[in-house]
């Protein structure tokens, strides 16, 4: 089959790589008829996720149609078309048990720090992931979801992540009718965050970015009130988010839909990023420093080694609540699939691009370039 494989930072190869096998008697294989690059991907193409070997296949949004069902698979048969959420969880152990997908003991074991994921280095489990003609899907009882006979697989494909990391980032907010919500980033993940604040009762959503139009798509397509945080000065923004919000000195809840590749910040900009090998926090700190006292951060923006600079006694003495995951993905399908139906959120309005399978290293080169008004990629590996 065709896969793209890593090759080292900032090179990614689509090569011939032998079909992948049922191992196990609840795996199913995969053929994959759509797959999402995510801003997640950027950080192993960057080389910022440790054990990410050449030679790995990335991936963990995509959709497709059953090829081989393993002996043991009750739910799945050959031909169904399914989405797959991107944590592998075997839906039995103390954290699966407790919704905690994310935080599965038995597809990562020898690892505490993280559940198994697709295609996300050997720190997650060593999966190959869906950026490929074909996958391994284990566990294919707990995970996947049958996608509706009356839906286009783009209808639902960012169910496997952006869409339920968004709103969980909402719900870990804990927003209170009418509160002021602030999303760091329009990215597809800052834009799910912000759709999803609306969706939980928000009162007023500001979305920050830099990327002038992102930050239009954040206003047509998620409704939301924007600041380009560069024409604010050295962290201005934070300053400015407390004059917006008078009486209360910052706004409610704050979401880092950003993670360790912020930019803006004036450590960064005198060290170089590479000084920092944890990447930059700044969208983390901004979070903190702006939201008022006593109010919620939410960091579902993606973080690695520690020595990030947090300001974490900022966030002591003002009484803050700071909660962080990796998305719970399969908690959410029900309840997104029908805000999907209803049309109170149309998750394939942020697609910008579309490519084959074989032109995904220039897909890789334009979004994280953030070239061609770039938000979203969807690769086409295999017509349904
Ligand atoms: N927790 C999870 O389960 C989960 C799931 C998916 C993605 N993620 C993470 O969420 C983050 C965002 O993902 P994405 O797909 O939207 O990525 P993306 O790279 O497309 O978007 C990030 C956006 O942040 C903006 N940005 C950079 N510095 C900023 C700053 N200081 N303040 C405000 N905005 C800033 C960028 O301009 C960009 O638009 C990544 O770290 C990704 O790894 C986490
Ligand atoms: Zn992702
Ligand atoms: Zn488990």
């Amino acid at each position: 089959m065709k896969a793209l494989t890593y090759r080292g930072p900032s090179t990614v190869k689509v090569a011939e790589k032998p079909d992948p096998r049922i191992e196990h008697p609840n795996d199913v294989v995969l053929r994959v008829t759509r797959t999402a690059i995510c801003g997640s991907d950027l950080h192993l193409y960057h080389g910022l996720v440790p054990d990410t070997r050449v030679g790995a296949t990335f991936g963990h949004e995509f959709a497709g149609v059953v090829e081989e069902v393993g002996p043991g698979v009750q739910s799945l048969a050959k031909g169904d078309r399914i989405i797959v959420p991107f944590n592998i969880s075997c839906g039995t152990c103390f954290f699966c048990a407790r919704g905690l997908t994310s935080c599965c003991d038995n597809s990562n074991p020898s690892n505490d720090l993280v559940g198994g994921a697709f295609g996300y280095s050997h720190t997650t489990g060593g999966y190959d992931g869906g950026q490929a003609e074909l996958v391994r899907v284990p566990y294919a009882d707990v995970g996947p979801m049958k996608i509706p006979a009356d839906m286009h697989e783009e209808d639902v494909l960012f169910l496997t992540d952006i869409l339920p990391t968004g709103y969980q980032a909402a719900e870990m907010g804990d927003i209170a009718e009418g509160e002021t919500v602030v999303v760091f980033g329009a990215g597809p993940v800052g834009l799910m965050a912000a759709k999803s604040a609306w969706l939980q009762g928000a009162g007023r959503v500001i979305v920050v970015d830099e990327l002038e139009y992102r930050l239009e798509l954040a206003r047509t397509w998620a409704k939301v009130e924007t600041i380009n945080f560069t024409e604010h000065g050295k962290a201005g923004v934070v300053q400015y988010l407390k004059d917006i919000t008078e009486g209360r000195r910052g706004p409610d809840v704050a979401i880092d839909a950003v993670g360790c590749e912020a930019s803006g910040s004036f450590l960064q900009r005198a060290l170089g990023m590479s000084m920092l090998q944890a990447g930059a926090a700044t969208a983390l700190m901004w979070a903190i420093q702006s939201v008022r006292r006593g109010g919620n951060v939410v960091a579902i923006g993606v973080y690695g080694p520690p020595w990030n600079l947090v300001p974490i006694g900022e966030a002591m003495n003002k009484g803050l609540t700071i909660r962080a995951a990796q998305c719970n993905v399969k908690r959410y399908l029900p309840h997104l699939l029908e805000h999907i139906r209803a049309g109170r959120v149309d998750p394939k309005g942020i697609i910008s691009h579309r490519f084959a399978l074989e032109d995904a290293p220039e897909a890789y080169r334009i979004f994280a370039s953030k070239r061609d008004n770039c938000t979203k990629c969807v690769l086409i590996p295999q017509a349904a």
